[in-house]
């Protein structure tokens, strides 16, 4: 994927815990393609220690891929649409409670910050839902948001229809195609998959 070599990628990161590995491996993909990445993290992903492991652990390893310090306040995120710093805003684990403030436009997290700065240039946020309510609660939010402007999504799938019948999570794999196919402005598809 030639076309990612030197694209600016916001990464944003939430807190759905569960899903850090799999951000983290994606993130070693979008690097190794070449991409420049400005980590992102929410408050929540920023500060607390779960089951999956220790937020001060999960920060250190996403500086040291990035080779860049962490976005993780508002007032750091807010210069990224009025410095350009991102050809495209990416949300590698957007939690049900991230997606719901984006469709209400409320920004309060540095995860909405950066979303809403890198918006006003009028360049694409591309989401990658984990959200085990995608099919109960937070479901007008994702639909909501397909017919928002600049908005894309990563191809999503029932991760888990038995145990978690409303659950919904963003094919990880599918991130870079995805990444190249809101660049040129359409959404990949199929989206459910
Ligand atoms: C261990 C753990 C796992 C979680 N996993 C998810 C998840 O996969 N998806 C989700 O929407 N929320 C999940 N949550 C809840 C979010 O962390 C919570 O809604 C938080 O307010 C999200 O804030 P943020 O969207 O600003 O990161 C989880 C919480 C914990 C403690």
């Amino acid at each position: 994927m030639e076309e990612l070599k030197g694209k600016r990628i916001g990464f944003a990161m939430c807190g759905s815990f569960c899903t850090f590995s799999r951000c983290f491996d994606a993130l070693g993909v979008l690097l190794d393609l070449g991409c420049e990445i400005i980590p992102i993290m929410s408050y929540n992903a920023y500060d607390t220690d779960t089951r999956f492991g220790n937020a001060a652990d999960h920060r250190r390893k996403l500086e040291d891929m990035c080779g860049r310090q962490i976005i993780h306040t508002i007032p750091d995120a807010e210069p990224i649409g009025p410095k350009k710093m991102t050809d495209i805003m990416l949300v590698a684990n957007c939690t049900g409670n991230t997606l719901a403030k984006l469709a209400a436009s409320i920004t309060d997290t540095p995860v909405t910050m950066a979303v809403k700065s890198h918006l006003r240039g009028n360049r694409p946020v591309l989401l990658n839902i984990a959200t085990n309510d995608a099919l109960a609660g937070a479901a007008k939010n994702i639909f909501s948001l397909i017919n928002y402007k600049n908005y894309y999504f990563v191809p999503i799938k029932q991760d888990d229809h038995i145990n978690k019948p409303f659950s919904l999570t963003g094919d990880f794999d599918k991130i870079p195609e995805s990444v190249v196919r809101a660049l040129s402005g359409t959404q990949i598809q199929p989206l459910l998959g």
